[in-house]
């Protein structure tokens, strides 16, 4: 017998709960293209991984009991706790794939800001995959997993491996690329959320109201900043701070503008750059060293234009088993 049939038959309840620890990502660059026919856009989309990181634990039940999920943090009141998850989500299509029933508690414990344009949503259905994957035995090929990834959302299979990569077409087709030294960055926290699809629709709005049009015709093809991959490459942070870019900003500042004071009390505390992380409405500011990044963090924090402020360096790793330790 198979170690997935031997999952599927319920002995796999014996298993040890397996815990996998996931980043966050930032993007340095990301260039919006035009409206496709699908309600997708074209990208490139330079993610960074940043070292704050949700743990997803999964856990197997008694049959009959999964998938079901709970979740731990701030704002996990906005966390939906049914199917609709994208964690369950990612255990569901594993588990359709092997012909596994899937019986599993998924923990997510959340640091990753909630509807903040830091992929957590991303980040704990790359967990749930892994920890299944491990807890299930089912062996899955890292293409197999990323494949997975990518219908569950576009930052998905960014969140599996980590690092930094390009993300072409909705951003799911990756290309690694190569980071010469840590990035220092703090980020803050939004009170509330801002909806991906909402901000993406604002961006085509906006592009439709300076008369542009918002479809691939009208817009060009989006392209990664070779002066931006260089300061990479070079880990050179002011360099790189010269290069950031989200095409998305104008629509999360347009839904949220009290974003550009958030913005701008970071830039006064002295950071190199400042600029929404992805669709918001978290903000990122880059910074010198670490110490740089505790005074903006503190400035951000004692200025109430923000929730908190958390500081967190990259590259970091992908999404890793933690527990049991391999
Ligand atoms: O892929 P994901 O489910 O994360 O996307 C959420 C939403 O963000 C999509 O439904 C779409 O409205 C928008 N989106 C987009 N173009 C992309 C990625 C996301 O328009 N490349």
């Amino acid at each position: 017998m198979s170690t997935a049939e031997t999952a599927g038959t319920g002995t796999a309840r014996t298993a040890a709960p397996v815990t996998v620890r996931v980043p966050a990502k930032v993007n340095v660059q990301l260039a919006v293209g035009g409206l496709r026919p699908d309600g997708f856009h074209d990208l490139a989309n330079v993610f960074l991984a940043v070292g704050l990181y949700d743990e997803v634990t999964a856990t197997a039940t008694a049959p009959g009991e999964g998938p079901r999920v709970t979740c731990s943090g701030p704002d996990t009141d906005q966390v939906p706790l049914d199917r609709t998850n994208l964690a369950v989500r990612a255990a569901d299509a594993l588990a359709a794939r092997y012909g596994i029933v899937p019986d599993v508690h998924l923990h997510i414990g959340k640091e990753i800001p909630v509807a903040g344009g830091m992929a957590g949503g991303s980040a704990d259905a790359a967990g749930a995959l892994l920890a299944c994957d491990a807890l299930w035995g089912t062996g899955a090929s890292r293409e197999e997993l990323l494949e997975i990834c990518a219908e569950l959302g576009s930052d998905v299979p960014f969140s599996l491996v980590g690092g930094a990569a390009l993300g072409r077409g909705r951003g799911e087709l990756l290309t690694p690329l190569e980071v010469g030294g840590v990035f220092h960055w703090v980020f803050a926290v939004a009170a509330g959320g801002l909806s991906t699809p909402a901000v993406y629709r604002e961006c085509d709005r906006l592009r439709e109201a300076r008369g542009g049009g918002a479809g691939a015709d009208a817009v060009p093809a989006p392209e990664a900043s070779p002066a931006l991959l260089a300061a990479l490459r070079a880990g050179d942070a002011a360099l790189l701070a010269g290069h950031l870019s989200n095409d998305l900003q104008p629509a999360a500042v347009s839904l949220l503008p009290s974003l550009d004071d958030t913005l701008a009390v970071g830039t006064e505390a002295g950071a190199l750059a400042a600029l929404v992380s992805g669709s918001g409405p978290t903000c990122a500011f880059l910074a010198e060293d670490a110490a740089a990044a505790s005074d903006v963090a503190f400035a951000l924090r004692a200025s109430g234009v923000c929730r908190t402020a958390h500081t967190a360096t990259s590259p970091a790793p992908g999404a890793t088993v933690v527990r049991p330790a391999g």
